[in-house]
């Protein structure tokens, strides 16, 4: 293996100074570094990636048995090696019955039936058949609910909005009683129905805010507030502690990962928003794509594709951040759900057998929808001193018919970064660009350097027909196939989170301390922080 990383770093180095424009000397440079599933394309043709590297690339998945990686996922092995579980959130958006065995269990039967469960349940939030405490209709839904718990289901709910014809939802995360309080703030208890959303039933900012949201609708219901909560969680015995009836509890199970469950029941929100129909659509889509991974031959494979130029950008290229620019406003909660998909999976810096890892592992995920990004960090993609691979997503068609107007303008300036991060403009075409805005002699030249682009820069596009929640179903999957690609390749464990668990410890000694007691163990910076965060009794 480490040969084959030699070989792409060789390579590398052998072909810096072929520009990614001039790979474009090859009229099928745009057919051979593109590929298609369901009608969704992703264009690597204007990154540095040739032939030779592709296939240096390909032989390292082959070399990690990538097609036996995927199989033992799909087929339920316990992959996540240090949490002894399976990982299946595939199996959630499973269109055939073909059995999925968890211990010798097929687990299609329990999750349709859940899913038939959040079916009803939505339906009859939906039609007013299910009534809040005083016989009324729940206008409004309030998520409650941090990381896997919430990311997905808000990311998902808001890429949907044209589709909503469901209660109007609203997604609280932050522990910071802000987050509760403005949200609160807006609504009738009367009207609201609040999910709690948790898998472990035990993450203390969902605790909080489920308590504080509880006191809220006791104020206004008395003994009637549990007719107003539902739950979402593995851990169905700890629901009863909030008062939760029973059937009002969406249970699933440990084999799916937190910031992959909203294929689930984490997923209610979307269902009460958008209705069953289009859920399931969405479903099929990731399901399409669960397909396409499963059996197409790596060089055609769109998440393995996507994953070996990570790999060539991060590994080779050297690059350690990638931005994520959906031109979908839609998709504005994008790049903050793949943050926690890429990069609480792949955040690692140890292989599955506990060594160390000889190279870099995931990178840094970033981004915001274009164009609003252009006007702000895109600068910096185009002239600063850092490379960072741009991606792109573009719908061929938007969901405004009557503003066509502002789609064209849209796509075009889609294109246009694409096109000038590889193109840039050379010195020659700056100095004239100075010329024609009056500068001459030296002064033309010191305005040419700061007019120039180096060029070169790569990025990537994926784009599709329009945002249906069929097509927002394949790019979420074509995402976490991409990350499980990269895992596999570093030989990591994309599916469990250590790295989150020190901080929670620390926080939870600490918070005595924020109430007053004895800081005197900590660290000078730790000690000096807390007295100046002591709340003046001034204030
Ligand atoms: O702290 C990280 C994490 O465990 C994520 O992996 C998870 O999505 C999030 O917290 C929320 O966890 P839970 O759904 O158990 O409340």
């Amino acid at each position: 293996m480490e040969a084959i990383w030699q070989q792409l770093e060789s390579h590398r180095v052998e072909s810096a100074n072929t520009p990614i424009l001039s790979l474009f000397g090859d009229a099928e440079r745009f057919a051979s570094f593109s590929a298609d599933s369901d009608d969704l394309l992703l264009d690597y043709s204007k990154t540095s990636l040739d032939s030779t590297a592709l296939d240096l690339l390909l032989r390292l998945a082959n070399h990690v048995d990538l097609d036996a990686k995927i199989k033992a996922m799909s087929d339920g092995d316990q992959i996540n090696t240090t949490e002894g579980r399976a990982v299946l959130h595939t199996a959630l958006r499973a269109q055939s019955d073909t059995p999925i065995l968890v211990n010798g269990v097929d687990v299609l039967p329990e999750i349709r039936s859940i899913r038939h469960q959040m079916e009803i349940f939505a339906k009859g939030v939906r039609s007013g058949e299910i009534q809040s405490a005083d016989g009324g209709r729940f206008t409004d839904v309030i998520n409650i609910g941090i990381g896997g718990s919430d990311l997905g289901p808000a990311m998902a709910t808001l890429a949907l909005t044209p589709y909503h014809d469901g209660p109007r939802c609203h997604f609280v995360s932050n522990v910071d009683g802000a987050h509760i309080h403005d949200t609160l703030a807006n609504l009738d208890p009367q009207r609201t129905l609040v999910i709690v959303a948790s898998k472990t039933f035990t993450t203390i900012e969902t605790m909080t805010n489920a308590e504080t949201a509880l006191v809220w609708l006791r104020a206004a219901l008395g003994d009637n507030a549990a007719d107003h909560l539902a739950a979402v969680s593995t851990a169905q015995d700890k629901t009863a502690a909030l008062g939760i009836a029973p059937e009002r509890v969406f249970g699933f199970e440990d084999w799916v990962g937190g910031r992959y469950s909203l294929w689930g029941p984490v997923g209610l929100p979307i269902m009460l928003a958008v209705g069953p129909e289009n859920f399931t659509d969405f479903l099929r889509g990731a399901d399409a794509m669960d397909t396409h991974f499963k059996s197409t031959p790596l060089r055609e494979n769109l998440p393995v594709l996507l994953g070996l130029v990570g790999i060539w950008h991060n590994n080779i290229c050297g690059y350690g951040s990638r931005a994520v620019l959906p031109y979908d406003q839609h998709l504005q909660r994008l790049p903050a759900y793949l943050q926690q998909l890429d990069m609480e999976s792949n955040g690692k810096r140890v292989a599955q057998d506990g060594s160390a890892l000889p190279r870099a592992s995931g990178p840094v995920v970033w981004g915001e929808p274009g164009t609003n990004g252009q006007h702000a960090f895109y600068q910096l993609l185009h002239q600063g001193t850092k490379v960072v691979p741009a991606e792109f997503l573009i719908a061929a068609e938007a969901h405004e018919s009557d503003l066509q107007h502002h789609h064209n303008l849209l796509k075009a300036n889609c294109l246009a970064q694409s096109e000038a991060l590889m193109r840039g403009r050379s010195h020659a075409e700056a100095r004239d660009v100075a010329a024609k805005r009056g500068f001459e002699g030296a002064e033309q030249d010191r305005m040419a350097a700061h007019l120039s682009f180096p060029g070169d820069r790569p990025s990537i596009t994926i784009a599709y027909p329009k945002l249906t929640p069929f097509h927002l179903g394949q790019i979420i999957a074509l995402y976490e196939h991409r990350v499980f690609t990269e895992g596999a390749i570093w030989g990591i464990n994309s599916f469990d989170q250590w790295g989150v668990e020190l901080g929670k410890e620390l926080a939870v000694a600490l918070l005595p301390m924020v109430e007053g007691a004895s800081a005197e163990t900590k660290d000078g910076s730790t000690k000096g922080l807390l007295s100046k965060l002591a709340a003046s009794p001034n204030q």
